[in-house]
């Protein structure tokens, strides 16, 4: 006789090799109706794999997946549709040149006999959009989104079909707290429509918040499976990593006197307002701010990526004239944008071509030095503890996280004076994070200057000893050393002026 299981999702015996690697070592798990289940593990641990082949992306070398008691052979995405599994996935798979309805409906346009009908189509993603309470048109072109909103069309898309299985692959790790807010609120209802939600976040205490279970993965084998309440924080990140994390944030080192970068009065012609800072020899500035606040477009205007309508910008003092970014090369400025899959890496090509693509100059004497890039690309893996399958694959082959870096690695080695982070640690597992933030320090005490964006509050007040707040293009608020603090922080970037009006949990409810 069958065994019988009331499991919604049963998965007995998955394992998935990838040219003769193994990345998936017996994974049995069963999975229940209307629970969020979390996925946790280090980055390349098999997260994304596990998902993929539950949903079709990929089909698993061995095991078997059951579906309300039923053996399924889930073939292709189309097919997990039609068994009522969707998937929000960790890349985005949006066409740029088409408009945001059209991305949500591509592959399954409601038609009128043989035409498109496109005010249907346009009203239902009205009425999603308006679930997750953003204020995107149906018309905009995807081209011109943030990664936030590409984000909330992935979202959306993954809506469309009614669901039983929604696979939510970091959703949160290029939304600020408003978003997120709105993300969780959507999950609370869908739970109570009984649907499954399957979860994947680095955000250690978001997990501990919203979902129900666990699985940790590491190096492909299955650790454990938990109540949420069986475990804390702490637990997680030890499962994943094997071992107990020591101290995340490194001590932090005193900025010079030496002024290295100033910005006066800059504005340009939509956000900014007369912005105004410097930064010191050795220092570590940190940005913090809601989406939409210009952190980006500020970062943008200095490295000349977006054009300025007024401002003068000083390095060592002397003014710069900066209008592209090989100019803010020649000034030894660089800038890791938050976009690296649009704007930074090189997808079919491997670490080495993307590592060496910015300095290539450094390996270059009249032919290109390939053992000195190797060594390079060496030491970047070594140093970020970069892993994949294989390390001589194309990008496109390596997990999210991995990705991201190479894309850090790629920055570091074009030996910047001064360099300007743009949410470095997106997607990147807690003690790769830690890696990085050693990283990051390191540099600054050997006399880099930094200038860190980053969405993540926890992080800009472990690492920097100053912080500017930005509001609706200008700068609201600096605090130095002892005088950072969270609260303030968050009241000065949501703009609330009277303190005593507003209580903290109110205020973290707009963050
Ligand atoms: N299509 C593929 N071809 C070859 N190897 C792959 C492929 N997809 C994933 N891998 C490898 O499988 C392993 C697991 O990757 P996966 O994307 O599942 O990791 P992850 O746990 O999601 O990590 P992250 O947190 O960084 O997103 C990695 O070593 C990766 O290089
Ligand atoms: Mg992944």
């Amino acid at each position: 006789m069958a065994h019988h299981t009331d499991a919604l999702l049963s998965i007995k015996r998955i394992n998935k090799e990838f040219s003769g690697v193994l990345v998936l070592n017996d994974i049995n798990v069963d999975i229940n109706g209307g629970e969020v289940f979390g996925i946790l593990g280090e980055n390349g641990a098999g997260k994304s794999t596990l998902l993929k082949i539950i949903c079709g992306v990929y089909t698993p070398t061995s095991g078997t997946i059951t579906l309300k008691g039923t053996p399924v052979s889930i073939t292709s995405p189309m097919k997990a549709k039609r068994l009522g599994i969707s998937m929000i996935p960790q890349e985005f798979n949006l066409i740029p040149t088409l408009t945001v309805f059209e991305n949500i409906f591509l592959g399954s346009e409601i038609k009128n006999g043989a035409l498109l009908n496109k005010k249907a189509m346009r009203e239902k993603t009205s009425s999603l959009l308006a679930e997750l309470k953003t204020e995107l048109s149906p018309d905009a072109l995807i081209v011109n989104l943030s990664v936030a909103e590409k984000q909330m069309v992935e979202i959306a898309k993954a809506l469309v079909h009614e669901s039983d299985i929604l696979i939510m692959d970091e959703p949160t790790t290029v939304l600020t707290s408003v978003e997120i807010a709105v993300l969780f609120d959507l999950i609370a209802r869908l739970k109570e429509k009984n649907v499954t939600i399957l979860f994947i976040s680095h955000k250690l205490n978001e997990v501990k918040n919203i979902c129900d279970r666990i699985l940790v993965l590491r190096d492909g084998d299955q650790i454990s499976v938990n109540d949420i309440d069986e475990v804390d924080e702490q637990d997680m990140a030890r499962k994943m990593v094997g071992r107990e994390l020591s101290q995340v944030f490194p001590d932090k080192s005193v900025p010079e006197d030496e002024e290295v970068l100033r910005v006066e009065n800059l504005s340009d012609l939509k956000l900014l307002k007369n912005i105004s800072f410097s930064l010191n020899k050795g220092e570590l500035l940190g940005f913090s701010g809601l989406i939409g606040a210009g952190r980006t477009e500020l970062a943008e205007c200095i490295m000349g990526l977006r054009p300025r309508s007024s401002g003068d910008i000083f390095v060592k003092g002397e003014q710069a004239q900066i209008d592209s970014p090989l100019d803010a090369l020649d000034y030894k400025l660089a800038y890791l944008s938050e976009d690296r899959k649009g704007k930074g890496l090189l997808m079919s090509f491997g670490i080495p071509e993307n590592i060496s693509l910015i300095s290539l100059a450094k390996y270059t004497n009249l032919f290109i030095n390939k053992k000195k890039v190797q060594q390079s690309t060496d030491g970047y893996i070594e140093k970020f503890d970069i892993k994949a399958a294989s390390l001589k694959a194309e990008l496109d082959y390596f997990s999210g996280g991995n990705q991201q870096k190479v894309y850090l690695s790629k920055w570091m080695d074009t030996d910047p004076s001064i360099l300007v982070l743009d949410e470095p640690t997106r997607g990147i597992d807690v003690n790769a994070k830690r890696e990085i933030y050693h990283f990051i320090n390191s540099l600054v005490t050997q006399g880099v200057s930094c200038i860190l964006i980053s969405s993540e509050l926890e992080e800009l007040i472990g690492l920097c000893t100053r912080i500017l707040v930005m509001r609706e293009g200008r700068i609201t608020a600096e605090m130095t050393g002892e005088h950072i603090n969270e609260e303030e922080i968050m009241f000065s970037a949501a703009g609330v002026k009277d303190m005593n009006q507003t209580t903290k949990e109110e205020t973290s409810e707009i963050l």
